[in-house]
């Protein structure tokens, strides 16, 4: 049994894409269910449907079939349906209860680095000073200085970008922060910032579901599952990240082994 706290359940999930006269069924009858505190993972090969995965679970797009229903809310017990929501509630479900990262990070380039988070928080925050403090203290987290928050995205390295992105996807103190392939177009020097910064996210209670191709990044969740043709082959609990498998000087190097091991293990029996 699990006795973590459900965020979101699927049921039945299906999602079907007609191309001409073609239908391609990319996901097929999936359930699945996403608990607080997680850093969830999901893998597979390219074209399995992870990312229509993520965008069904997250309210980005709608299933063909099936439910996906959220356990969020001041209210305990509130239970929201979303598949069949409108685009408009949609959209304003997203505001309030998740968040995104994605491959490219998609600021917006007339706006500063700081203009960019706070676009995204006003619409959720009416007090400006308070959330411009909150912004800024994001910002200082993940080691973006006051000397960079007036920089447009285009003054930024691609790794500060990245980082100005996760903030931008936390500023609204998500339920759930999704990430697609969030270190997939970084050096791997900003790859294992961005994943230390998920990583104290998720230390520091935030749920995380990210898609990943990576061994590396797929470490840093405590909950790995695999998707093959649009089904969930099987799924494995690795425990929380336990630091750098390789660092001789990692306190919890033994641990940190193990389940690099375990993990390496579920892939090769997954055919990765
Ligand atoms: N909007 C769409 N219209 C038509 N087909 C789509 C659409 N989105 C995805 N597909 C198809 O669904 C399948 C799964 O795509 P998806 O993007 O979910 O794969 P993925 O597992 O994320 O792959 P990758 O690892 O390459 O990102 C692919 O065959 C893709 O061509
Ligand atoms: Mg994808």
């Amino acid at each position: 049994m699990n006795d973590k706290q459900r965020i979101l359940a699927v049921k039945d999930l299906s999602k079907t894409f007609s191309n001409d006269s073609v239908q391609q069924h990319v996901l097929k009858n999936l359930n699945l269910a996403i608990y607080k505190g997680d850093f969830t993972v999901i893998m597979g090969n390219s074209g399995s449907g992870k990312s229509t995965l993520l965008y069904a679970l997250s309210g980005m797009d709608r299933p063909t079939l099936g439910t996906i229903t959220y356990y969020t809310g001041e209210e305990e017990g509130k239970e929201t349906e979303i598949s069949t929501f409108s685009n408009d509630r949609l959209a304003v479900f997203r505001r309030e209860h998740v968040g995104f990262v994605f491959q490219q990070n998609y600021l917006n380039d007339s706006m500063s680095a700081l203009d960019n988070i706070m676009v995204c928080g006003l619409l959720r925050h009416s007090n400006r000073r308070k959330l411009a403090e909150k912004a800024k203290e994001l910002l200082t987290s993940v080691e973006i200085g006051e000397s960079d928050w007036k920089k447009f995205p285009t003054q930024l390295s691609g790794g500060q970008q990245q980082r100005v992105a996760v903030v931008r996807g936390v500023i609204n103190s998500p339920e759930v922060l999704f990430a697609d392939e969030p270190t997939g177009a970084l050096n791997s020097q900003n790859t294992e910032n961005v994943l230390n910064i998920l990583s104290d996210l998720n230390n520091e209670g935030q749920s995380i579901v990210m898609v990943t191709h990576t061994v590396k990044a797929a470490e840093r969740g405590n909950r790995i599952i695999y998707l093959a043709d649009g089904v969930i082959s099987d799924e494995i609990d690795i425990g929380p990240y336990a630091g750098n498998y390789k660092d001789e000087t990692n306190p919890r190097l033994d641990e940190a082994r193990a389940r690099h091991a375990k993990l390496k293990e579920f892939l090769q029996d997954m055919g990765w």
